[in-house]
């Protein structure tokens, strides 16, 4: 029996150049993450059909903030419409939809959005999306540190004690990071966990992203060979 190719079993996403794909058409920044959104429902769709388990998308970085109040708000405005807005496709297609980073930090709406969409989703088993909001690797790990010597004053923190306290500790490793729009860096994205991630980049812009990348995606992971500093 041909043996089937390995894909990731959780894919890890930098959604890039929803700004470029707008400004290609002479409209709105804005524009571009609207249709940014519609690529990732096209992604989810396409990883399951892969038997990827678990994709994680880089929403809204803690750096993020610094860009324009209107920009920021419009999508904070589309986090509050679409998260809960597209339960019956999430519900269709057993999409269970988790949320990672610091999410005091968003406004009451968002938090609201992100609790009945998370409550309301629990049950789907298809294919978990994980959405980054207000993330940033590198406060991620210090608040992970922080939960642990609240929790355990003097004592020395281990790797695996500080796993345990990331976000959403019981997830399985990210295999894979890919970046779309030809940018090549992490951007403080998934820093604990990129460790031994394969890493891939691809130049088409994230709005035109649909489930043949997903695939290629699979065909480039099924090409790596991964030794986690072993050898092979
Ligand atoms: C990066 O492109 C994109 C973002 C910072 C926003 C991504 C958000 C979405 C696609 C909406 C997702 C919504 C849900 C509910 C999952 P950029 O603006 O930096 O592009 P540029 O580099 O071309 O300017």
């Amino acid at each position: 029996m041909e043996k089937k190719p390995a894909v990731p079993v959780h894919l890890g996403i930098i959604m890039d150049g929803n700004g470029r794909w707008a400004q290609k058409r002479s409209l709105p920044r804005t524009a571009g993450h609207l249709e940014g959104l519609k690529a990732v429902k096209r992604v989810i769709r396409g990883a399951s059909e892969q038997g990827i388990g678990f994709v994680t998308f880089y929403a809204f970085s803690t750096e993020n903030w610094k860009r324009s109040e209107q920009e920021v708000s419009y999508l904070m405005h589309l986090f509050v419409s679409k998260l809960h807005g597209e339960l019956g496709y999430y519900n269709r297609h057993g999409i269970r939809i988790l949320v990672r980073g610091n999410l005091s930090g968003l406004p009451a709406q968002v938090q609201q959005a992100v609790a009945t969409t998370v409550q309301d989703t629990r049950n789907n088993a298809t294919i978990t999306a994980i959405i980054a909001l207000n993330y940033g690797g590198r406060d991620e790990i210090c608040r992970a540190v922080n939960q642990f010597i609240a929790n355990h004053p003097g004592e020395a923190i281990t790797e695996t004690s500080l796993a345990s306290n990331l976000d959403l500790p019981h997830l399985p490793p990210v295999d894979m990071i890919v970046r779309s729009a030809n940018e090549q860096r992490l951007s403080n994205f998934l820093l604990w966990d990129s460790a031994y991630a394969e890493l891939a980049f691809y130049e088409k812009l994230w709005p035109d992203w649909d489930a043949e990348d997903i695939q290629r995606i699979c065909e480039d992971y099924g090409k790596r060979v991964r030794k986690f500093g072993g050898v092979q």
